[in-house]
C-alpha cells in the first residue's frame, strides 16, 4: 500500500485525547492503588441488605490470637459518628491480640520502614502499651514495636516498623500489654514508600504504571461507583475529605467496601502529580437504572433524588467546584487549604451523569444540576451522557437533552468485539460538527471469555487511528476498566492486572500507552492506496498521521490486522527538516498472544519511506523536524 501526507492541510485535533478511567472496581481502590495495607481498617465492613458478600460482617479480615481475648465490635461510643463502628477487646491473659490478613497478606521488604497507627483508648485502671508485630505465616515476628501506654479516651498512637524480611503475605498482629477491655479503630499501616511520597498515598509501582501512560486526564471515581446501585449508595464526595477517621465508608457495588481513604483529595493530587486533568463524574440525581445491569435492578426502581432534596444535592456539586478551585477563604478551598493545598486544583471538567437512562427522572434533574453549574461556572465543562449504549431511544434522547441545553461534551460507552471496530471505521466521521463534542468515557473491545490480548488491542489501536481522524470532534477517550487485582475481579478484560507485589499490564496497556506518549495535536491527512479493492484487505490496515507542536514531531501510526505482512510507501510529502533518526515501535504478535510488548528501535530516516508492517501490529514511527 501507497500512503501520501498532505502535511499543509493539517487540522486541529484534541490535545486531551489519551485519559484513563478509574473506577474502584476490581479492588482498584482499597487493597489496590491505595497504599493501605490493613483490610477493613475502621470495622465497617457491611454488605447490608443488598448485594455482596453476605458473609462479610463488621470483624471481616480480623481474628483473635489464641483464647485468651474476645473480639466484638460496637457502635456507642465511635471516634466520629460517620465511622461508627469499632473493636472491643476483653482480654483475659496478657499476650492476647488480634490480628489482620491485610488483603490477600501484608506484603513489607526487608528494611523498608512502615507508618501504623492506631486510634485506641481502654476504661480499665491499669492501661499498657500496644505490642504492634508483622507475623509471618508460621507467626515468626518479622518487625514489632510498641505504642505509647494508652490513655482513657480515645487517642491516636503513631509508630514506624521496620520489616527485618521480606514476606509477601505477613500479617499484622496487635496485643495490648494489659488485661481487661480496649477498644481499638482506624488500625492502619503504610508503606513509607508511596507514589511521590505523599501520606496517606498511593501504591508506587502502579501509580507509576498508571503515569507511565501519560494520561491527559483521570476520570474518577467511576463507572456505576459513581452514581451507585440506590440512593443510599451514590458517591457523596464530602463522605471522601478531611480526616480518615471522619469520612464516611460505604459499600461498593461491586461487592465489597469502600472506605474513601482514596477520596476527592486523593485522587486531585494524583491528577496533580502525574499531569493530568481531574475528570470527576458525579451521579446526575439517579442511581444507575440500568436494567442490563443485574445489580442495578432495584436501584431502577428507586427513582431519582426527591426534588425536595435536589436544592441540597446540587449545592453540593457546586461546592465541589469550590473545593477544587475556590480561593483559600472560601468555605470550601478552606478545606482544600487544610488538607496541604493552599493552590487550587484548576477543575476544568465536571461529568453529569453515569451511562444513564435517559428518562423524564433522569433529564429533569441532569437540567438542574447543568443550568445551576453554568449560572455560577459558565467556563466549567459540563460533560452529560448518552446513555449506555450507542444505539438505541438512550443515546439518540440523550444527545437531545445536550443539543437543547447546549452541553459542550457528551460522554459515550460501548464495549464491542473487534469487528465492531473494522466494521464502524467512519464511526464519528459522520458525527455533526456543530454539536457537542464526544468524550469516549469507556470502551474496550471485548472477545467471548474477556481476554485482553493481540486481537483486542489492536482493535483499540485500530479505533483510536479513527478517532485520532475525528480529534477535532471527539476530545476525549479513556479505556474501561483501568485496574484488575488477581482473583478479584468482577469485570474483565482490564487494562492493569496487579496482585500485592506485582503489576502486570496487558497487551492493551502498551497500545494506550503508545498512543498517550504519541499524542498530537494536528492531524495531518494522508491517502493511502492499494493494490487490491479488496474489503478484506482495505478495511484492515488503519492510519493515523499528527504533528505535535510542543516538539514538532511528526507521529505516524499503521496498524495491520492481516495476518500477513504488509509493504508501505510513505510519502512524506512536504515534511521540511527531516532529522536523520527516527524512533519505530512495533507491538505484535498471535491474536490471541497475552504477552506481547512493544519493541522500539532507532532507524534511519532513510528507511521510513518503505517500511514493513509485520501480521497483526501496530507501528509507531516518530519523526523529528527540529
Ligand atoms: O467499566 C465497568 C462498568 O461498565 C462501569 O462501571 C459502567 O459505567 C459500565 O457499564
Amino acid at each position: 500500500a501507497k500512503i501520501t501526507l498532505s502535511a499543509s492541510d493539517g487540522k486541529r485535533i484534541s490535545d486531551l485525547m489519551m485519559g484513563i478511567f478509574f473506577e474502584d472496581i476490581n479492588y482498584a481502590a482499597d487493597g489496590g492503588l491505595y497504599a493501605e495495607l490493613i483490610q477493613n481498617r475502621g470495622f465497617e465492613y457491611n454488605m447490608g441488605e443488598r448485594r455482596g458478600d453476605k458473609s462479610w460482617n463488621n470483624t471481616k479480615a480480623w481474628i483473635v490470637n489464641g483464647d485468651q481475648g474476645t473480639l466484638t465490635v460496637d457502635t456507642l461510643a465511635p471516634i466520629h459518628p460517620n465511622n461508627k463502628h469499632y473493636a472491643v477487646l476483653n482480654i483475659t491473659g496478657t499476650g492476647a491480640g488480634i490480628i489482620n490478613e491485610g488483603f490477600d497478606g501484608i506484603p513489607v521488604k526487608a528494611g523498608e520502614k512502615y507508618d501504623f497507627s492506631v486510634f485506641a483508648r481502654s476504661p480499665e485502671s491499669k492501661r499498657g502499651k500496644l505490642l504492634v508485630r508483622l507475623i509471618g505465616k508460621n507467626g515468626e515476628v518479622c518487625g514489632e514495636t510498641s505504642t505509647k501506654s494508652i490513655s482513657g479516651d480515645w487517642q491516636k498512637y503513631t509508630v514506624v516498623l521496620t520489616a527485618n524480611k521480606t514476606i509477601n503475605d505477613a500479617r499484622i498482629e496487635i496485643i495490648p500489654q494489659q488485661t481487661g477491655r480496649v477498644d481499638l479503630d482506624m488500625v492502619s499501616l503504610f508503606p513509607q514508600k508511596t507514589f511521590k511520597g505523599h501520606q496517606n498515598g498511593l501504591r508506587a509501582d502502579l501509580a507509576q504504571v498508571i503515569a507511565d501512560m501519560k494520561p491527559r486526564f483521570v476520570r474518577f471515581p467511576g463507572g456505576c461507583v459513581a452514581h451507585g446501585d440506590g440512593l443510599d449508595n451514590m458517591y457523596r464526595w464530602k463522605n471522601t475529605i478531611g480526616l480518615l477517621e471522619t469520612r464516611k465508608p460505604q459499600r461498593n457495588l461491586w461487592g465489597y467496601h469502600q472506605s474513601m481513604g482514596l477520596g476527592y483529595f486523593e485522587y486531585f493530587q494524583f491528577c496533580e502529580d502525574i499531569g493530568a486533568e481531574p475528570v470527576p463524574v458525579l451521579a446526575a440525581g439517579v442511581p444507575c437504572q440500568n436494567s442490563g445491569h443485574n445489580e442495578c435492578r432495584i436501584a431502577g426502581q428507586q427513582g431519582g433524588i426527591p426534588m425536595s432534596q435536589m436544592d441540597e444535592y446540587i449545592q453540593e456539586i457546586l461546592d465541589l467546584i469550590e473545593y477544587a478551585n475556590g480561593d483559600v477563604k472560601t468555605e470550601w478551598g478552606s478545606k482544600r487549604a487544610k488538607a496541604g493545598h493552599p493552590a487550587p486544583f484548576n477543575l476544568k471538567y465536571i461529568g453529569i451523569g453515569n451511562e444513564d437512562l435517559i428518562t423524564d427522572i433522569f433529564e429533569e434533574r441532569f437540567t438542574m444540576i447543568y443550568n445551576a453549574i453554568k449560572k455560577k461556572y459558565p467556563e466549567m465543562v459540563v460533560i452529560g451522557t448518552a446513555g449506555p449504549f450507542y444505539e438505541g431511544t438512550d443515546y439518540v434522547e440523550g444527545w437531545k437533552i445536550a443539543a437543547k441545553l447546549g452541553v459542550e461534551m457528551i460522554d459515550e460507552h460501548y464495549y464491542n468485539p473487534p469487528g465492531w471496530y473494522i466494521h464502524n471505521q467512519d464511526f464519528y466521521d459522520k458525527y455533526d460538527r456543530s454539536k457537542a463534542k464526544v468524550y469516549l468515557g469507556e470502551y474496550a473491545a471485548h472477545l467471548p471469555g474477556r481476554p485482553n490480548n493481540v486481537e483486542t488491542a489492536l482493535a483499540e489501536a485500530f479505533h483510536l487511528a479513527n478517532i485520532e481522524r475525528n480529534g477535532d470532534i471527539v476530545a476525549m477517550t479513556s479505556y474501561a476498566p483501568l485496574l484488575a487485582k488477581e482473583n478479584h475481579t468482577q469485570w474483565n478484560p482490564d487494562l492493569i492486572y496487579f496482585n500485592n507485589t506485582e503489576v502486570k499490564p496487558t497487551v492493551g496497556y502498551y497500545v494506550q500507552k503508545l498512543y498517550g506518549e504519541n499524542s498530537g495535536n494536528e492531524y495531518l491527512p494522508s491517502k493511502i492506496e492499494f493494490s487490491t479493492d479488496w474489503d478484506a484487505v482495505t478495511k484492515r490496515i488503519a492510519k493515523s498521521i499528527v504533528r505535535d507542536d510542543k516538539t514538532g514531531d511528526i507521529i505516524v501510526k499503521l496498524i495491520n490486522l492481516l495476518p500477513k505482512e504488509v509493504n508501505i510507501t510513505l510519502d512524506l510529502n512536504g515534511i521540511d527538516n527531516l532529522k536523520p533518526l527516527a524512533v519505530k515501535t512495533v507491538l505484535s504478535g498471535k491474536p490471541d498472544d497475552k504477552q506481547a510488548k512493544p519493541v522500539q528501535e532507532t532507524i534511519d530516516i532513510s528507511t521510513v519511506s518503505t517500511c514493513k508492517l509485520p501480521a497483526y501490529s501496530f507501528t509507531v514511527i516518530r519523526i523529528q523536524t527540529k
